[in-house]
Formats: structure tokens, sequence, C-alpha cells
């Protein structure tokens, strides 16, 4: 099929996008470009596909043409308690100490479903919450969530879900929240009345100025939205969310976005399971080690890279936590148990897994990359594997080998088919998975 669009036409649409919803193409994807705007001109039943290209150059985001293109631009891909793991954490580490340090005082809490999509995050935050809060009555809670695709929030307001939003194995939550409604199911009102869906644009320049709703948050979950951003991009908007925060407020976003927040607004707590990101009392001096030391005596870096490495937070900013946060690490005992696991079962790749993300928990990169070598060595298809290696090896500016387990990962997910679940990734596809991906190769990695 003949593209609409020539080739600098496609490119003037692709930054356009850019600047009017932050959504970024790279050039590789200008196929895509091409046929969602074919998809558009369909939907709005045009009869001259360049009126309408030039149309959209010069419309703001409001004009209908722009609504009806987010709504083809936008990824709807969502479910109830996705990464569970990470939903956990902020049950464990952001709401309990919340509610426990604020029930005999202001008994309020403030949240923000940043890019909700069509509310399933939004909704499994307020189910939590409601388990949390047997005296919920007497709290206020408050719970804002946002995106920029009108559709989508029409969605999340009149809570309405197939099955397919549940795929993820719960804890009976679907009984006792939700109501059958024929072959769907319907939030119950006392969980729906907890959230606000108000529609806004993450990318706005006048952020906050024309949402002034955005402020004073406990806790933003802005997850599986900043992929499709730029990483200049992302940058730009978690410094926003960074003033969105109450001090000490909390930012969670998705397991493959970790990469680009900066640390110069938020302060890094690692777990297992996951990485949480909380709003330093002040601007912190962003780290002066850009590559882990260990990690480059063990392989030759390739790039020079000014990156701020996440799991290399310098020795003076861990000494200026409060004893609590620095004990959130693992112990030492977890790793002898590990060690010692691996005594009795040395072919096991597990425990290797296990040894891989406590010691990237405890940010030791160069003994976190030695064991997803060692898994990749038992199980050279562990994609995950290669992802987390690549990771720590981007990072660490080894980008040609990132790179190639980034590929690698591509490969072995492609042959698994989009829609099965990706072993040990908390639930994700390997579309959505091979859509991260793409980006981080698009992004950072596209030298
Ligand atoms: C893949 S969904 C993620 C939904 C949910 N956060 C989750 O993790 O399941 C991405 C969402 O980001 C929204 N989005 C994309 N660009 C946005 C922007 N500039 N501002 C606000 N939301 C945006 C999309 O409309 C979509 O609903």
């Amino acid at each position: 099929m003949s593209p609409l669009l020539s080739s600098h036409d496609c490119q003037l649409l692709t930054k356009q996008i850019r600047a009017v919803t932050g959504l970024y193409f790279s050039s590789e994807r200008d196929s895509d470009v091409q046929r969602m705007m074919k998809q558009l001109v369909y939907k709005l039943g045009e009869t001259d596909g360049h009126a309408l290209f030039r149309r959209l150059m010069a419309l703001p985001m409001t004009a209908p043409e722009w609504q009806s293109f987010i709504d083809i631009l936008t990824v709807g891909e969502t479910y109830f308690m996705r990464e569970p793991r990470a939903l956990s954490l902020v049950e464990s580490e952001v709401l309990y100490p919340l509610i426990r340090s604020r029930r005999q005082n202001s008994r309020k809490l403030k949240l923000w479903s940043a890019g909700c999509c069509t509310g399933e995050e939004a909704y499994s935050l307020a189910m939590l919450i409601d388990r949390m809060l047997p005296d919920r009555r007497a709290w206020e809670v408050e719970i804002i969530a946002t995106d920029i695709n009108p559709s989508f929030l029409e969605r999340a307001r009149k809570g309405v879900y197939g099955s397919w939003s549940f795929r993820q194995p719960g804890t009976g939550y679907q009984a006792q929240y939700f109501r059958r409604v024929g072959e769907n199911y319907q939030i119950r009102p006392e969980i729906r009345d907890m959230i606000r869906f108000l529609p806004h644009n993450l990318s706005d320049q006048g952020f906050q100025a024309s949402a002034a709703f955005l402020y004073e948050f406990d806790c933003v979950l802005c997850r599986n939205v900043m992929i499709y951003f730029h990483p200049e991009d992302v940058q730009k908007i978690t410094s926003r969310f960074e003033a969105a925060l109450s001090p000490g407020g909390w930012l969670v976003v998705g397991a493959s976005e970790a990469s680009h927040i900066h640390q110069q607004y938020f302060q890094a707590h690692y777990y297992p399971q996951a990485i949480l990101y909380k709003k330093t009392a002040q601007p912190s001096i962003p780290p002066v080690v850009a590559v882990p030391q260990s990690l480059q005596e063990a392989e030759p870096v390739e790039a020079e890279s000014d990156h701020t490495v996440s799991y290399a937070v310098s020795t003076s900013d861990r000494s200026a936590e409060p004893a609590a946060q620095v004990a959130s690490h693992p112990p030492q005992d977890a790793l002898s148990d590990c060690q010692e696991a691996i005594t009795l079962d040395r072919l096991n790749p597990e425990h290797y897994r296990k040894m891989a993300t406590l010691h990237e928990s405890r940010q030791e990169g160069h003994e976190a990359a030695m064991a997803w070598r060692r898994v990749l060595y038992l199980n050279p298809a562990d994609c995950m594997a290669h992802i987390q290696l690549g990771h720590l090896q981007q990072q660490a500016g080894l980008t040609a080998k990132a790179r190639r387990h980034y590929r690698n990962a591509l490969t072995l997910l492609r042959e698994m088919g989009e829609h099965s679940p990706v072993p040990h990734s908390d639930g994700l596809h390997a579309g959505e998975m091979i859509e991260m991906i793409q980006q981080l190769l698009d992004g950072d990695l596209n030298a």
C-alpha cells in the first residue's frame, strides 16, 4: 500500500505528534505513523489526506482532529493489579507508613494515577486503600486519575470491565469490589467515588498552571506511560512530578522506565521487587559517578556516558538517608541464604536470579551483572535476564553490549508471540515488552 505522506511530511507530523502529545516515534517507525494517519483519514471520513495533515500541523490539541488522532496514537493496554510486586511495595512502603503517621492527625491521603488509561490502575489503588482502612469514612482520601485520551476517561468513569481487565490473578478483589452486569463487571460506587477522572496532558508546557488540582500528592503512579516518550521529555515530566509531590512524596514508574528518572529530583529506594523514588527535601547534587567502578573493571567501557546510573548512588548521598531507609536494603543474611541455596543446587538458575536482584537492590552492579550472566549461562533463553543485564550495561555506558542483550530479548519475545506472558516479568506480555525494548533501542541506545 502506498504511503499517504511523503517521507518529509511524515517526519514533520512525527515532530508535531511529539510536540502536542509527547508521544515519540523514531524514524524507524515511519510506517506506523503513516498507518495511523490513514486510520485517522478513514475515521474522520476525509477525502483529502494531505489537507488533514496540514490541519493537524496547525491546530491545537483541543481540536476534534487531534482528539480523534490521540485515540489512535495512544496505547490502551492496562489491567487491574498490574505489576503486583510494585503495588505491594506501594502498600507496605508508601501507604502503610503514611496511614500510621496520619492516623492520629490529618487523616488525609492524596494520590495521582498519571496516564490512568481506562481506570484499572486508579481503581486498584482505591481497592488497596479501602482494604487498608477499615475506618475509611473517617479519612479524606483523594485519588486523581488523569489521561490525555478522553474516551479512555469516559470508560474509566463508567467503571465497567470485561474479564480481560482481570487477567492478573488477584486476591478476591473482583468478588469484593465488583458487581456482575451481564458478561461484564461494574466497580462498586463506594470505590468509584474515591476517584476523580480528569483530562490532562503530561506534555503540556503549562502542566501545573493548566491543572490547579495537581499539587501536594503523597504518591504519583505514572507507570507504562513514559516508555512512549523521548528521554529528554521524560526528564521534563519527572521534574513536574517533583513539583506536584509533597516533600517526602513518592513517584512510582513502570519496571522499564526507571533508567530515565533523574536522581536530581528523587532519591531512589531499591527493593528486590522494584525501585521507588522519593522526593528529596532539597534538590540533591546530581551523582558524580556515571559508571559503576566495578562494572568498568569487569568490562571495557565502550562509550563515555553522562547518564545518571541509578544503582550508583554515591556514598555521600546514602549517608544522608535516615537509618530506616538504609535498612530497607536487603541484609547480608539474604545473600548468605542465597549462596547456601546455590551450594546445594548449583544448576538452578532461580538462585542466581534471586542473587542478582539482591545485588541490584544493594547497588552492587558488578555482582548483579555476574549473577545475571550465570542465569543466562544456565538458560540462554531467559528473556528477563537479557533485559536486566542489558539494563545494567546501559547504565554503565556499555551500550554495544546492552544493545546486544536487548536484541536477544527482542528475538526471544517475538518467538513467544505478543500475547504470551513473559516469565518473571510481573505479568507483562511479550507485545508490551517488545514495545518497551524498542523504545530503549530507539532512545538512548540509538547510537
Ligand atoms: C499503556 S497505558 C498505561 C496505563 C496504566 N498506567 C498502566 O500502567 O496500566 C498508557 C497511557 O498513557 C496515556 N498517555 C499517553 N500520552 C499521554 C500524555 N501526554 N499525557 C497523559 N497521558 C498520556 C495513554 O492515553 C494511555 O492511557
